[in-house]
């Protein structure tokens, strides 16, 4: 279907990667039901861009995410894309962060999944997790296991609702956006891909039918040479990789 004849909601939408796909959505001439908690990106977004309207919505709020799934009108797709994480060793966390990482990243998830199943018929459904989702993470380790979690969720809703909603799951490396804005990541920051780019492969994903993809051609090669070691190896070559003692 051409995108000038799509309405598809965007979690995540008010910075990065989410913000970047709701441009080229509305540039494409779709429209875009864009959301997030914080108005003012929100509000910019829709000013520069036509067909964006703007929902605020706290994806920690239950009772916000059925009324959004009850009164959003008809649409085309969903890109589920806001996710939150946290850096550092595990040891120091604490539980309120990582129930609050497990909601957004995967109650929310599951409530606007089911929420939308309706309106999502005939249409397209795409989960943004990561490769972190693939290959184990130390010292994002709750936020791998979120990830872990949408790429065997997202493989398993797609067969179930094979032939009425298309699902996929785009699973992106390291992108410089607010998430990674951050001095536990400054080492990274030279590695990092820029969001636009990443923004374009997440919507030539978004209209295709296909069930993965890991943007960008160094992420692929590592994510397949990940595959022939075995998880306990790749997790500890992952733990030197990002030990940061
Ligand atoms: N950056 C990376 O290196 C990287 C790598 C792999 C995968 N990813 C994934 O890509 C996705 C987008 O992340 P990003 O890098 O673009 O990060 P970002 O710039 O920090 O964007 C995160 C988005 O999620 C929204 N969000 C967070 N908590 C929310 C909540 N409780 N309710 C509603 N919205 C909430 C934020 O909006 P508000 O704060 O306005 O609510 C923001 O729009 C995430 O799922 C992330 O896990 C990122």
């Amino acid at each position: 279907m051409p995108l000038s004849d799509q309405r598809v909601l965007v979690t995540g939408a008010s910075s990065g990667l989410g913000r970047a796909l709701s441009v080229l959505l509305a540039q494409g001439g779709a429209k875009v039901v864009a959301t997030a908690r914080r108005p003012d990106p929100l509000e910019d977004l829709a000013e520069r861009h036509a067909g964006v309207e703007t929902r605020i919505l706290d994806l920690l709020d239950p009772e916000g995410i059925q009324a959004l799934c009850a009164d959003a009108g008809p649409l085309t797709g969903a890109v589920l894309n806001a996710g939150v994480t946290d850096v550092g060793r595990f040891a120091d966390g604490s539980d309120a962060l990582d129930a609050a990482m497990i909601e957004t990243n995967v109650m929310a998830n599951i409530r606007l999944a089911r929420g939308l199943h309706d309106a999502l018929e005939g249409g397209r459904l795409v989960f943004v997790g990561s490769m972190a989702g693939q290959i184990p993470l130390p010292y994002q380790a709750v936020y791998s296991g979120t990830k872990a979690f949408l790429h065997n969720f997202a493989l398993a809703l797609r067969e179930e609702w094979n032939g009425r909603t298309s699902v996929g799951v785009f699973e992106p490396g390291g992108i410089k956006t607010e998430m990674t804005d951050i001095d536990a990541l400054a080492t990274l920051q030279d590695h990092l891909a820029d969001p636009d780019e990443v923004a374009a492969e997440l919507l030539a994903f978004y209209t295709s039918d296909r069930a993965i993809r890991v943007p960008g051609r160094l992420n692929r090669l590592s994510a397949h040479a990940a595959r022939l070691l075995p998880d306990a190896t790749l997790a500890r070559v992952m733990e030197r990789i990002y030990r940061r003692d």
